[in-house]
């Protein structure tokens, strides 16, 4: 970190307090947002979409995290890699499509062409001296589990994957992931920094003012009891819902989910948490109506009436209800540029669905979203602005907010 950025760091963190939203510069500066990239952003495992999205050999996307993009390169039937979308020449991107399909990588400015294993294959009018094996593609670190194709920008060895993930086997199992498909891709890209997308997300506290047709897919109780944590609503709540939970878990767990919970704290790497709740009585799935929209997803037999929240890191999500899952990529692309999107999947065999249904709940709710987080940004920008006191739920936030204000003290 340059010295004159380390020290506005530093003086920006003495200012926060615990129980406040942030000071104003942690959501517009250019130089908090750079630190971010470099203190979190790069070296967190990232979820930049599914390998239903390239399916054949030479499918590709691209994946485009603060100023990098990273291209997502279907190789064969078991491998898929990532590679910064930069050619070994002169630096052009090699590929601008946001997908596609190419057998050959070649660059457009001068024709350099590269395998899809990264290696370049040939290069026009070179000298005697040079070495192709020298010139292959920069890789970005690439994981895929359970059919999630996870990227990590960092320069050394990653933090690790299985310590971190391996947690969420059951679940990801039971909802069929590896095997699931893509049907459709929102995009809502939204003009505020990174961290008021997440705070918006993690926390339910605006969801009876702003969500009306999210919170007619919830019952009340749960409503009140849900935060981005398994308790992290207020103490009356969760124990008001709890037996409705209690029963909900036993009859579900009786027919064959996993039931159990995830609640990592300021101290961990990633921040994840995974929470299973019951959806609203008389709905089977979180649609308009509450019915299907789509065939059971993963090892289910029957409507389990259930709801699950992962949270992988404060950039990627997934919401899985028994018969599809939306994952949510959120990623910082400027300081108050964030990329939203919402990725909604079924069940691999599923031949009979309906994405209008499917969608209206989280479409018309990441669009409110989208809006009041745009607002927000506007107001933090007024010169009156000042950090505002949180309310009893949104505890989550202040857990996230000690996870990434210690990651940014030490980054
Ligand atoms: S920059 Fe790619 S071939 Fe020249
Ligand atoms: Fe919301």
């Amino acid at each position: 970190m340059l010295m004159d950025r380390k020290a506005l760091i530093g003086d920006l963190l003495a200012q926060t307090r615990e129980g406040y939203s942030l000071p104003q510069a942690f959501y517009a500066s250019p130089d908090v947002f750079a630190a971010d990239m470099d203190a979190i952003v790069s070296r967190k495992w990232l979820i930049a979409g599914h390998v239903s999205q390239i399916p054949g050999k030479g499918d590709y996307f691209l994946f485009k995290v603060g100023g990098e993009q990273i291209l997502i390169v279907r190789e064969n039937a078991d491998t898929v890699r990532a590679f910064y979308n930069v050619c070994r020449h002169r630096g052009s991107t090699l590929c601008s499509a946001e997908s596609g399909n190419a057998r050959v990588l070649v660059c457009p400015y001068h024709a350099w062409s590269f395998s899809l294993d990264g290696s370049l294959l040939s290069a026009r009018l070179m000298p005697e001296d040079f070495d192709k094996a020298e010139h292959s593609l920069h890789k970005c670190h690439v994981r895929v589990f359970h059919g999630l194709i996870f990227v990590n920008l960092s320069e050394a060895e990653p933090e690790d994957f299985d310590a971190t993930f391996a947690e969420l086997d059951p679940i990801l199992d039971y909802h069929g992931f590896a095997g699931a498909k893509v049907v459709h891709v929102g995009r809502y890209p939204t003009a505020a920094n990174w961290k008021l997308v997440v705070e918006n997300f993690l926390e339910c506290y605006h969801c009876v003012p702003a969500h009306p047709e999210f919170c007619s897919m919830h019952p009340p109780e749960a409503l009140l009891a849900v935060g981005a944590g398994p308790s992290s609503g207020p103490q009356e709540a969760v124990e008001k819902y709890a037996p409705v939970l209690e029963a909900w878990e036993a009859r579900a767990e009786a027919m064959g989910r996993p039931i159990y919970s995830i609640d990592d704290g300021p101290e961990s790497t990633h921040l994840r948490a995974m929470i299973q709740r019951s959806i609203r009585d008389g709905f089977l799935t979180e649609t308009q109506d509450g019915q299907p929209a789509s065939s059971l997803m993963g090892k289910r037999s029957d409507w389990d009436l259930g709801r699950m929240h992962v949270s992988f890191s404060p950039f990627s999500h997934i919401v899985a209800d028994s018969d599809f899952a939306m994952l949510f990529r959120f990623t910082p692309r400027g300081p108050m540029q964030t990329d939203v999107d919402v990725i909604w999947l079924v069940d691999g065999a599923a031949q009979d669905y309906d994405v209008g249904k499917m969608t209206w709940g989280w479409h018309t709710t990441t669009m409110q979203d989208k809006q009041i987080t745009e607002d927000n940004q506007t107001g933090i920008l007024s010169s009156r602005y000042q950090p505002g006191r949180y309310s009893t739920q949104e505890r989550a936030l202040v857990t996230f907010q000690n996870w990434y204000l210690r990651h940014l003290k030490h980054g």
